[in-house]
């Protein structure tokens, strides 16, 4: 049986029967909605979103599904797969209870601030998209959710609607510091495009073809580094925010790094006397300039010029921002020398996570042997190696009666 409807059937069952034994009175004549939302890579753009810059990310295979149907009662009861066990909350309170819960909750209380009604439901939801692994899991779940409160109470958000709600819910509800990026390309990506986005409001975007034929595979690497992105982007912001101040004093009208050109930069750049400082900025204004030069490489279908600048940007996140990792380099570095590769670079937030590639499709199975094997002699890690499509960003799948 194909693997979506083994899932779709599974979680199914799990909402039927959590429905069953927690005795909650199915409602009458119920109907069970599937939605699902994917994970991330970026191809280009890595710490330029919360700057208001630009990125060039594409949904992957991996997602979030979720079943669920309306109850006529006031609370929301959701059973995770993942966590293994069920979790509940009224729609009237939206106190955080420091639970995995609060994502969805998060999303509730932001839909309803926007006027909408919430009401209870149960939902029971599997994700494919692997925690702390630099593709996007928590985006993809709160998107995951506010699709499916979008289409059981007939919300009629639109997919940026549905972006930026979810990221209110990761950052105001939350707190977790990121940028716009994840939840916009999890529900506004389509399949075998990128998303170029331009993360100021009101966040302008284009999708782009991205023609991937036989010949060219998509690669993600999954380091099995766990990273914990709260603290270190944090830090990145303020050391940012402080060197865009003292450029601001010699530069007129600049809100946000973005906003600052490389001629600019060099004219002035030796006014940031903090070496550190410096090369935040260095990266950013540099990155940006690179995300536009990949998007016109991506309209050109020039992989072999956007597979350079993939290289030029994980240079730059290891030496410049200071968060790629040593196992990080050792898989880039590997790569990077062998005659499959047109281009790799780190993916998310770095100090660990995964790393995205473009590989020419030629003998790929005897060079991921050697690097599973060389890693692991070097780090005592597993590898995990996906090839990757690019599906529909979140969706809909099916309403049913049952
Ligand atoms: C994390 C954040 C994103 C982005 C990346 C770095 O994934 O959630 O918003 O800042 O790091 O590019």
């Amino acid at each position: 049986m194909d693997q979506e409807i083994k899932r779709e059937n599974f979680l199914i069952d799990s909402l039927t029967s959590f429905e069953k034994s927690n005795e909650i009175s199915p409602p009458n004549d119920p109907e069970i909605t599937i939605v699902r939302a994917p994970g991330r890579i970026n191809l280009i753009g890595g710490h330029t979103d919360y700057n208001e810059g630009f990125v060039l990310p594409c949904t992957i295979s991996m997602d979030v599904m979720v079943a669920s149907m309306l109850n006529d009662k006031n609370f929301v009861v959701i059973n995770s797969s993942e966590v293994g066990q069920f979790e509940r909350f009224n729609v009237k309170n939206y106190k955080k209870t420091n639970s995995w819960i609060d994502y969805v909750k998060g999303v509730a209380h932001y839909i309803k601030k926007e006027g909408h009604r919430v009401n209870g439901f149960l939902a029971a939801s599997n994700s494919s998209v692997p925690i702390g692994s630099g593709l996007s899991s928590s985006a993809a779940f709160e998107v995951a959710f506010c699709q499916t409160i979008n289409s059981l109470f007939d919300l009629k958000l639109n997919k940026s609607q549905i972006a930026k709600i979810s990221y209110l819910a990761e950052t105001q509800y939350l707190g977790i510091s990121c940028g716009i990026m994840d939840q916009f390309i999890s529900a506004l990506g389509k399949k075998d495009h990128a998303l170029f986005l331009d993360c100021r409001p009101p966040y302008n975007n284009e999708l782009i073809k991205i023609t991937l034929d036989d010949e060219v595979k998509l690669v993600i690497i999954n380091s099995n580094v766990k990273h914990s992105v709260k603290s270190f982007i944090n830090v990145r912001k303020e050391e940012c925010l402080k060197g865009l101040n003292i450029l601001k004093k010699h530069l007129r009208n600049k809100k946000t790094l973005r906003d600052i050109k490389i001629d600019e930069y060099n004219k002035y750049k030796y006014k940031i006397s903090q070496v550190k400082i410096q090369n935040r900025v260095h990266h950013v204004i540099h990155e940006n300039s690179r995300v536009l030069e990949a998007k016109k490489a991506l309209e050109d279908q020039d992989l072999d010029k956007l597979g350079q600048l993939m290289y030029q940007s994980h240079l730059s996140l290891d030496k410049y921002y200071d968060v790629s990792c040593p196992e990080l380099d050792f898989i880039f570095n590997f790569l990077r020398k062998k005659e499959q590769s047109i281009g790799v670079r780190m993916t998310g937030a770095g100090k660990g996570g995964s790393l995205v590639a473009l590989l020419r499709n030629h003998e790929l199975g005897e060079l991921f042997t050697e690097l599973r094997r060389k890693y692991f002699a070097n780090y005592n890690l597993e590898l995990t190696i996906y090839t990757c499509s690019i599906p529909n960003g979140a969706e809909t799948i099916k309403k049913m009666k049952i």
